[in-house]
């Protein structure tokens, strides 16, 4: 059986796809998604540094080859991301002198990126991630240069402009700690003020780049009804659990740098059975809260397919050992993914 199987009446289930798996050099993972996946988001291409690294200067190729796969293979495609203050090339937002651009041409070259990416894919496309990462954990809004420059407005002038370039594509606001009292409160007031102006949202998306520890599943489950009874739905987009510590959880006085990469990066001889256990009760206790709420999830995405080529291994510290998703160094399904099934 496949996961996609098994939750072919509840909601999509989706993977991450790096450029050696758009490529088709990544052979076996490839086989893995096609098996086992019902959706699929770039993990990188359609950024703005790649897909537009100077002004009018598009490179579709990726993309291009991305949504080809999808298409044949019959999944729900979606686009990372239109809107996003990483990743994000400077001349975007500088004049010749490299001085801050006016606020109108910003929001030309907004429009002008958000219409062409997502008018090229109209129709193919499925959902976008329109703006990603825009509200900090204290329910502020991030000082990104489209802050900045455009104030909050910046939000709905970029799903209006996506809107206009396919009204019929699901549009969504992205974020990581999603779960956090006071982003939840500005997100939802987003969402608020976007239906209110008439202008489409469909969905949030909770990115789930969640540890053994955090976050509290009583906290991310009031994020998910917090977030439905705005009236839009929940999208899990980027979930892997990582096993290994947070340098942000420790309390330890590692001054000494040996000790301290020890701690960092404690298993790098593969994971210890009841670290193993721990972690794969975590994936459990996630994946029947969405059953539990699968009328507010339209998808559930994990972000990649093996443990050799999750981010994790270099963020938030470079050069570890994570063994944060459902197949393994060898592209083999670890027991999780039976165990996933036999919960549907
Ligand atoms: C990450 C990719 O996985 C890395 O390969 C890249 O170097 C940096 O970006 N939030 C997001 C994703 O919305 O786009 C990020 O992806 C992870 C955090």
């Amino acid at each position: 059986d496949s996961l996609k199987n098994a939750f072919k009446n509840k909601f999509y289930i989706g993977t991450a796809m790096s450029l050696p798996q758009i490529d088709g050099t990544d052979v076996q993972s490839d086989d893995i998604i096609r098996k086992q996946f019902s959706s699929i988001v770039a993990e990188n291409c359609m950024k703005s540094m790649f897909i537009q690294p100077q002004e009018g200067k598009f490179f579709f190729g990726d993309a291009d080859k991305f949504v080809a796969f999808g298409e044949k293979n019959k999944m729900f495609i979606i686009g990372h991301t239109l809107i996003w203050h990483s990743q994000l090339p400077k001349w975007f937002f500088v004049d010749k002198d490299g001085k801050d651009v006016s606020p109108e041409i910003l929001k030309q070259r907004m429009k002008s990126h958000i219409s062409t990416l997502v008018g090229r894919y109209k129709g193919r496309v499925k959902g976008w991630d329109v703006v990603n990462e825009a509200i900090m954990e204290d329910g502020t809004y991030r000082k990104s240069k489209f802050y900045e420059i455009l104030g909050e407005e910046f939000i709905p002038l970029a799903f209006q402009y996506a809107q206009e370039a396919d009204p019929n594509a699901e549009l969504y606001y992205n974020d990581y700690n999603e779960w956090f009292p006071e982003k939840v409160k500005t997100v939802t007031k987003i969402v608020n003020n976007l239906k209110s102006r008439g202008i489409r949202i469909d969905g949030v998306g909770m990115q789930t780049h969640v540890g053994l520890d955090n976050p509290k599943l009583d906290e991310y489950e009031k994020a998910i009804t917090d977030y439905a009874a705005a009236g839009v739905k929940v999208n899990v987009t980027e979930m892997e659990i990582s096993a290994l510590p947070s340098p942000w959880g420790t309390s330890a006085n590692v001054s000494d740098k040996v000790e301290y990469e020890a701690k960092m990066n404690p298993y790098t001889k593969g994971l210890p059975e009841n670290v193993q256990k721990e972690w794969e009760n975590r994936y459990l206790d996630f994946f029947r809260l969405f059953i539990k709420h699968q009328d507010k999830i339209r998808r559930v995405t994990l972000w990649g397919v093996t443990d050799n080529q999750s981010w994790k291994n270099d963020f938030p510290v470079k050069g570890r050992t994570d063994y944060p998703l459902l197949f393994d160094r060898n592209d083999q399904a670890k027991p999780i993914v039976q165990k996933i099934i036999d919960l549907t």
